[in-house]
């Protein structure tokens, strides 16, 4: 049998090139290896206040990208997180074993509640609903990037409270898959992640900008004052133009790039970029016109996994002492 791998992403903000590149595209490239989930998690979204227009026509968004990007909706199971119930709830019962000090430690929550002016709960939940989404399908490898580690490892730690609390019930999810892919920067401060949640029309590039939007995004991209490309000592702007340029189409090595000056050289990461785009906007494209088609893949994704789900819900429930209707099934 094929280990099960699950990931997820936010359905908040425009999915962008460090979301490919650090993640749907390693994600198409591994799902034939696995028995793949890949979730819509808006339930993670609105820990932060979403405009609920917006919110619902970016769920779908999200699952068209994730298609466009080469997801199979034949191999891999595209689910919406609110769309299967066993994912809040079993982030009750899971909250009912995590000590606040876990979750008060938690970096992520410290950086973002610094940025609300009242906090919500959510927000201090938001990793055991991770570990939920994790633990109910019962994962084995769960590719996501470097800034998601801690929430892994809380995870991990959750399971392992539970089984000793109450018998084995969960497999502790061991693997990470070693690199998932490119780590992407912002092009206006090289310094952070490319974020859907900056703002700033030079952040980052959409996987739905058009090619004009693409070259004039890179050609503000930040980049420092040497004169031409000297591929053994890139600054941080540079570096990461290179790293997109490369990720994107592996032509364009170090030593093609040596000795170009900046101008010439983002006109050709540019050209990468918008070769890269262009299937993907095309798939995008056929795919949102099709009337149905997004709900049907969405459908048979929650008919997939739902069994998955209430398996264990029920051995849960039954752990802790719950009832389960249908008697002692
Ligand atoms: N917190 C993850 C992020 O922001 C998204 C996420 C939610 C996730 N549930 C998950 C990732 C389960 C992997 C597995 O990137």
């Amino acid at each position: 049998m094929k280990a099960r791998v699950l990931s997820g992403v936010q359905p908040s903000g425009n999915l962008h090139l460090g979301n490919y590149l650090g993640a749907l595209k390693n994600w198409a490239e591994i799902q034939s290896d696995y028995e793949s989930i890949f979730c819509i998690v808006d339930l993670h979204a609105i820990t932060v206040y979403q405009e609920p227009e917006e919110l619902v026509s970016k769920i779908r968004e999200t699952a068209a990208l994730f298609i466009a990007a080469g997801i199979d909706p034949e191999q891999s199971s595209i689910v919406v997180q609110s769309s299967v119930s066993g994912h809040a709830e079993l982030a009750w019962m899971l909250t009912c074993v995590t000590p606040l000090g876990w979750l008060n430690r938690m970096t992520q929550f410290k950086a973002k509640s610094e940025k609300q002016d009242t906090i919500g709960d959510g927000l201090l939940q938001y990793p055991v609903l991770m570990a939920a989404d994790i633990l109910l399908y019962q994962a084995k490898i769960v590719p996501v990037g470097e800034d998601q580690s801690q929430h892994l490892e809380l995870t991990r730690d959750i399971a392992q409270r539970f089984n000793a609390q109450y018998g084995e019930t969960f497999n502790v999810p061991e693997t990470r898959l070693p690199t998932v892919g490119a780590r992407i920067m912002g092009l206006d401060d090289p310094t952070v992640k490319m974020s859907k949640s900056v703002t700033g029309t030079n952040h980052a590039i959409a996987l739905l900008d058009p090619p004009e939007v693409v070259r004039k995004k890179i050609a503000r991209a930040t980049t420092d004052s040497q004169p031409g490309v000297d591929p053994e000592n890139m600054g941080a702007g540079i570096a990461n133009l290179f790293t997109i340029a490369n990720a994107c189409d592996p032509a364009v090595t170090r030593s093609v790039v040596a000795g170009m000056r900046y101008g010439d050289f983002k006109k050709r990461v540019a050209e990468a970029v918008v070769a890269r785009l262009e299937p993907i906007q095309k798939k995008y494209k056929e795919i949102t016109t099709e009337p149905g088609y997004i709900d049907a893949v969405l459908q048979r994704g929650l008919e997939r996994v739902l069994p998955i789900a209430q398996d264990t819900i029920r051995t849960t429930k039954r752990a802790m002492g719950l009832y389960v209707p249908g008697g002692s099934v």
